[in-house]
């Protein structure tokens, strides 16, 4: 019984404690004072489900070679040289300005990493780092090329630009790996990742769940919600105003006017069965007349058995205040009239003798 308890004590603190430090928006949505602002890939009231269809955006890179028109100084080519880390950032800063002008929508630059410095002018191996939309890599190379090669310097302030030497710049894209784009997607969480899979809607790549009915093996959950969980794609049921859904597929509905009606019959039928009841146990308590009749005969009878057990003024003293039979002292009964045998027919009569006068003041 104490550990039942107990469980029961610590499953309702743990809830409470839960529901109290669990935010309202799930899955780094916010809430700004009337609902969740979900994340992209999110939605629902507490940003609870998951798309079933996302468009994966990832990290890209671009190996690009790029010739600057200035004299090379031996001291760049020691990565420790105050020349060195002038040039880098000086590059970066003067590049990061430049990519910044790739024509799709902004946001795409994340950073540039240099690989290598040349002789020859000054040859500068650099990496691009993309954020993008995975579909739209091999448009993104073609808009970085054509900005590199349309540009002679970075700026018009001389001290800072870097100017180009023209028909020397190499792009080199690295490209994504169809397979593993939703591995690599920012935009799934990485313990749902391996649920969804990259398939090619209307010229677009997505990563679908088996939720999206793009999916190679479509989960149908009839009138749920499908998303995706740590478990896999999980159907969670509706409520419908006439129904409830349940079953792992949402597929059995459950009429609320049924269940209504249902309830209703049962609390009747107990309430029924509850009036039974009292009214049994009131009969029980306070014996019908025939039977108190025979049960003071008896008792009258037993008090002059056990006439030694108490004292004759306990006799009128207990009343019938408590006693269930009305002890009237000058009760004579008329033992011819009183159906004798009755008394071994009927047990209840033992019950109510506990209420006999002489036992209770003795
Ligand atoms: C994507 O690139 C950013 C920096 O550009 C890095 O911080 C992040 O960890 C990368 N994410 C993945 C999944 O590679
Ligand atoms: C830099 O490029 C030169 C010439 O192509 C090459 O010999 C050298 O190994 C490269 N260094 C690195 C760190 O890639
Ligand atoms: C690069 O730009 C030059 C003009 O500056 C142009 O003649 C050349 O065709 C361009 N190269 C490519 C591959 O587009
Ligand atoms: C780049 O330089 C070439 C000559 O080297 C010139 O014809 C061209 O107009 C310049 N382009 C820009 C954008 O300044
Ligand atoms: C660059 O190459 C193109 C041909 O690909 C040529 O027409 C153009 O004159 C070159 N530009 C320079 C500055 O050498
Ligand atoms: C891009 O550059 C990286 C780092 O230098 C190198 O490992 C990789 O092989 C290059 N990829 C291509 C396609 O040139
Ligand atoms: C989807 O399109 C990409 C390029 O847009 C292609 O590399 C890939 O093979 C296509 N996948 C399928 C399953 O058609």
């Amino acid at each position: 019984m104490g550990i039942l308890r107990r469980s029961i004590v610590l499953i309702l603190t743990s809830l409470l404690v839960i529901g109290a430090v669990t935010p309202h928006c799930q899955n780094g949505g916010h809430h700004d004072g009337n609902k969740c602002i979900c994340g992209t890939s999110f939605y629902g009231t507490r940003c609870e489900f998951i798309l079933s269809e996302i468009r994966p955006v990832v990290n890209a890179t671009v190996n690009v070679t790029v010739t600057v028109v200035e004299t090379f100084k031996d001291e760049l080519r020691d990565p420790n040289s105050k020349e060195y880390t002038d040039f880098v950032i000086r590059f970066n800063q003067q590049m990061a300005r430049l990519y910044s002008e790739i024509p799709h929508y902004k946001g795409i630059f994340r950073g540039v990493e240099i690989i290598n410095i040349t002789e020859g002018s000054i040859i500068v191996e650099h990496i691009l780092l993309l954020k993008i939309y995975a579909d739209e890599y091999d448009e993104i190379v073609d808009e970085v090329f054509t900005l590199l090669n349309h540009t002679n310097c970075t700026s018009d302030t001389k001290t800072e630009r870097l100017c180009f030497k023209a028909n020397t710049t190499k792009v080199q894209p690295v490209p994504l790996d169809f397979k593993e784009i939703c591995l690599k997607s920012l935009d799934i969480p990485k313990d749902i990742q391996e649920y969804y899979s990259p398939v090619n809607v209307s010229g677009k790549t997505m990563c679908v769940s088996r939720c999206s009915v793009n999916s190679e093996d479509p989960i149908n959950c009839n009138k749920g919600q499908c998303s995706v969980t740590r478990q896999g794609p999980n159907c969670y049921c509706e409520t419908s105003p006439d129904y409830w859904y349940s079953g792992d597929r949402c597929q059995t509905a459950i009429s609320k006017p049924g269940v209504y009606a249902g309830v209703s019959v049962g609390l009747f039928v107990l309430l029924v069965i509850i009036i039974a009841l009292a009214v049994f146990l009131y009969r029980r308590r306070r014996p019908s007349n025939k039977e108190r009749l025979i049960d003071e005969n008896r008792w009258y009878e037993e008090g002059w058995e056990e006439e030694n057990r108490g004292p004759a003024a306990s006799f009128s003293n207990s009343s019938a205040s408590d006693s269930a039979v009305p002890v009237n002292s000058i009760f004579l009964p008329d033992l011819e009239k009183v159906n004798t045998s009755m008394k071994v027919t009927v047990p209840r009569a033992n019950v109510v003798l506990s209420g006999n006068p002489y036992e209770r003041t003795t």
